[in-house]
């Protein structure tokens, strides 16, 4: 079993049997650990040259690092040159987006047919610059996270809060509502295959503004998830699915960040654009 972090009424460093129950019927499954992801979503930047670069400085910093899993997301014209930068190494390639069809007139779309023919293996669903900025709802996450299961890709579903919401005190229903619209029909899957779901808790005030969730307030919204999952598709499923946070890591907040018993990752922007930096962070 994978053991990271310290929980708060034991003082031991333990997996899944500690998690506060938000709601007293709450049972969780302790018999898989889960193994920590940590993700670089490189958004709109580098060249291909740029791209290679990175991975021919980065590789060499991080092999023979096994204790954490280590995915790149980089735009989709550099795909292929990081795909092919990475191939036998510990480190998975992903997209940040999917279309949810198969294949069609949606131009300037990428399939997931066309992802994993390049031999990507993971991808961002429902990123808030998505929802933001192109009109991704949660039924459209929901398209994308049955097309991504599909295929066999590693989904990462972003979920998370705008700053007026915080505020105005509806962080947790804005949660229950994206993971009740995103996970719509998901149960009826094989608990494996939900279980090889990642979401990502990325705060939207916390994204590039460097101001970070502490890791109690990120550990507060990841217990709210994960009591959520639990009540829609099972304790089991909940207790073994990845929680990955997202905001402003650092190399220098990360180890307080991931060491949260109830934070499996992290999905890193700015940070992880340089290799020493992301180095850091794989390394918390
Ligand atoms: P920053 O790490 O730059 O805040 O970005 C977070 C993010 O959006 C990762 O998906």
């Amino acid at each position: 079993m994978t053991l990271r972090g310290t929980c708060s009424s034991c003082a031991q460093r333990h997996g899944a049997q500690r998690i506060r129950p938000l709601k007293s019927d709450m049972r969780f499954d302790t018999s898989m650990s889960r193994k920590a992801l940590i993700a670089a979503n490189w958004k709109m930047y580098k060249t291909p040259a740029e791209a290679k670069a990175f991975v021919d400085a980065f590789l060499p910093l991080v092999a023979g690092h096994t204790r954490d899993e280590i995915a790149l997301f980089p735009s989709p014209v550099l795909l292929p040159t990081v795909v092919e930068a990475a191939r036998g190494s510990n480190v998975a390639v992903g997209a940040q987006n999917i279309h949810f069809a198969e294949e069609g007139a949606f131009t300037g779309e990428t399939s997931a047919n066309q992802l994993t023919a390049i031999g990507g293996t993971h991808t961002l669903i429902g990123h808030s610059e998505r929802r933001q900025y192109f009109a991704e709802t949660d039924e459209i996450v929901n398209k994308k996270l049955h097309t991504a299961i599909k295929h066999g890709l590693v989904p990462v579903v972003c979920i998370g809060e705008v700053l007026a919401e915080r505020e105005g005190g509806l962080t947790e229903s804005v949660l229950k509502t994206q993971i009740n619209g995103g996970f719509a029909g998901i149960k009826g899957l094989a608990a494996e295959v939900i279980s090889s779901i990642v979401i990502a808790y990325e705060p939207v005030w916390a994204i590039g503004t460097g101001k970070t969730a502490t890791p109690e307030m990120a550990a507060d919204a990841h217990r709210i998830i994960r009591a959520e999952v639990a009540s829609l598709l099972g304790a089991d499923v909940a207790a073994n699915m990845r929680i990955l946070y997202g905001g402003s890591v650092k190399p220098d907040n990360a180890t307080a960040l991931i060491g949260q018993e109830e934070i499996d990752g992290a999905l890193v922007g700015g940070a992880s654009l340089k290799p020493d930096s992301f180095t850091g962070i794989v390394k918390y």
